[in-house]
């Protein structure tokens, strides 16, 4: 049932391209519009809606930092992400104009669950995202957006993350398209993008044998930082939490910007440091900074991994490592840089002897609070 693979989490990975084209199929028309035709909530309430709130946990809660930046970019309606634990004991503020969307591929995590019938308690209006047809997230919201990842065993989020990722951005891209913006251009050129995604992802999936080796060859590293900045910033958080949950390793994320802040205090000699670069193009002043984090973190002896677009030269002289991603639109990026994170983290458990389908302690679904 592994498909011929070791771990379930490998198979997992692999069936990421699948995944990915399966949760888009029939979700865009002949003229490369979305149509969402599942999505029963009335456009009337989607052109009213005035704020979103996403809620989620752990891996879920990493896409749904993603969506933010595409949600509030595409349709300018604000967007707030807050953990489904902490959102519920909080007195949010929510009327009938907020549509809250609900991250999770279960269905079933407890916190998600209150925190959605909270909201609907407060009159608004829940979108779920979620993998498990028929389970009791979706069952409970006003509609549901399926992701099509298929069932994912190994407790570690992979396929499903990445699911998640597209129907946030078809979300996003839906919402934009309904209510126009002036990003009309950007939003059908974004969606054309996305039908070549799942090939970009196979793309990187090819090349994951030097990610395999450095992984084991730091598998008796204490810790691994990682850095990443606008939608590159919850991609750490993502490679930061895999590999606490894989390795048992101390492992931390960190929005770039926020280094001299104070985790540059963490930067001694050899200590590994993933960094997810954004594209050169489009924004290239989150480009440019973060180039000079790198040179900031490597002259304090850091040993630099560098996750960064092919044809992206700036960084070559910075990266003891260098990990080469295809070019995607700047929002689109967590799509492929994610991948070699779940890779590195996936490898480094195997080196430590690890029980990757089944870290210590933890559960596939949290339906306990
Ligand atoms: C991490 C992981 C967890 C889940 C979280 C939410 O790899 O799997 O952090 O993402 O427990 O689960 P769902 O999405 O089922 O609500």
């Amino acid at each position: 049932e592994k498909g011929g693979y070791d771990y379930f989490m490998l198979k997992e990975i692999a069936e990421q391209p699948k995944a990915v084209a399966d949760t888009l199929l029939g979700r865009i028309n002949v003229e490369g519009a979305l149509t969402l035709d599942d999505l029963r909530i009335p456009s009337r309430v989607l052109r009213a809606a005035d704020k979103v709130v996403i809620v989620a946990c752990g891996t879920a809660f990493h896409a749904g930092l993603i969506a933010k930046y595409a949600i509030e970019h595409w349709t300018r309606i604000p967007c707030e992400v807050e953990l489904a634990s902490e959102f519920r004991y909080r007195d949010p503020i929510l009327n009938t104009r907020t549509l809250v969307v609900a991250i999770s591929q279960s269905g079933e995590t407890m916190d998600t669950l209150m925190a959605l019938r909270h909201a609907r308690d407060q009159g608004a209006t829940v979108l779920a995202i979620c993998n498990t047809n028929g389970s009791t997230i979706p069952r409970e919201s006003d509609a549901v957006l399926y992701t099509h990842a298929g069932p994912e065993v190994a407790v570690a989020s992979t396929k499903a993350f990445l699911t998640q990722l597209v129907a946030c951005y078809l979300v996003a891209l839906y919402l934009g398209q309904l209510r126009g913006t002036k990003y009309g251009d950007e939003i059908r050129a974004v969606i054309r993008e996305l039908s070549r995604v799942s090939h970009e992802v196979e793309r990187v999936l090819e090349t994951m044998e030097p990610v395999r080796e450095l992984a084991r060859s730091l598998a008796d590293k204490k810790t691994v930082l990682f850095l990443g900045r606008h939608v590159g910033y919850p991609v750490a958080l993502e490679g930061a939490l895999k590999l606490k949950e894989l390795a048992y390793m101390h492992a931390e994320g960190f929005a770039a910007g926020e280094l001299k802040h104070g985790p540059i205090a963490l930067i001694e000699e050899d200590v590994p440091v993933v960094v997810v670069v954004p594209s050169p193009r489009g924004r290239s002043v989150l480009h440019d900074k973060i180039v000079s984090n790198i040179q900031e973190i490597r002259a304090r002896g850091a040993r630099t991994i560098v996750i960064a677009e092919e044809g992206d030269e700036a960084v070559v002289p910075y990266a003891d490592h260098l990990i080469r991603i295809p070019v995607t639109p700047t929002l689109l990026q967590p799509l492929v840089s994610t991948v070699p994170l779940q890779v590195f983290a996936c490898e480094l458990a195997t080196a430590r002897g690890n029980e990757v389908d089944q870290p210590r302690n933890l559960a596939k679904s949290v339906t306990v609070e």
